[in-house]
This record gives structure tokens, C-alpha cells and sequence, in this order.
């Protein structure tokens, strides 16, 4: 099982989060994808948001096309 964590937190949510939370995981084999509450990484200056985590490891500036191919190429296998 992938589990994907989506920061909707202000600061992730306005920056595309919202788009992240709403993608269809069906297409995808054993991916559950699941809304956090800020994960206080918003304060990192060298990264941006909307953060997510794909089984605890953080990914910044995400958009639906990245997490498709994050899910699509490196996890692909898990
Ligand atoms: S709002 Fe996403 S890490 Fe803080």
C-alpha cells in the first residue's frame, strides 16, 4: 500500500493542494491518498509548497502531474 499524505495546511492548500486532494487514485494500484493537517514544513525558505508525503518521504511543490509520475515511475513497483 502507498500511502500519500496531502498538506492542506493554509499556506499548501493555496499553493495547489487543493487540486492534489481531489485527483482520482482509482487509476492507480494501492495508493490511498489522505488530507493532513500542516506538517510544519512551510518554514523550510529552500522548498515550496504544497507538500506531500508518499510514504513518509516529504515531496515539495507538487502537482498533479508530479505525483502521477511519482506514482506512475519511482513507486511504481511498491
Ligand atoms: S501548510 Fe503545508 S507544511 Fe505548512
Amino acid at each position: 500500500m502507498i500511502k500519500v499524505k496531502v498538506c492542506c495546511g493554509t499556506s499548501c492548500y493555496i499553493m495547489g493542494a487543493s487540486e492534489l486532494i481531489e485527483m482520482d487514485m482509482n487509476k492507480f494500484k494501492s495508493v490511498e491518498l489522505e488530507g493532513t493537517t500542516c506538517m510544519n514544513l512551510c518554514q523550510d525558505i529552500d522548498k515550496r509548497p504544497p507538500y506531500i508525503k508518499i510514504n513518509g518521504k516529504v515531496y515539495s511543490e507538487v502537482t498533479p502531474k508530479k505525483l502521477t509520475e511519482l506514482l506512475e515511475g519511482e513507486f511504481y513497483d511498491l
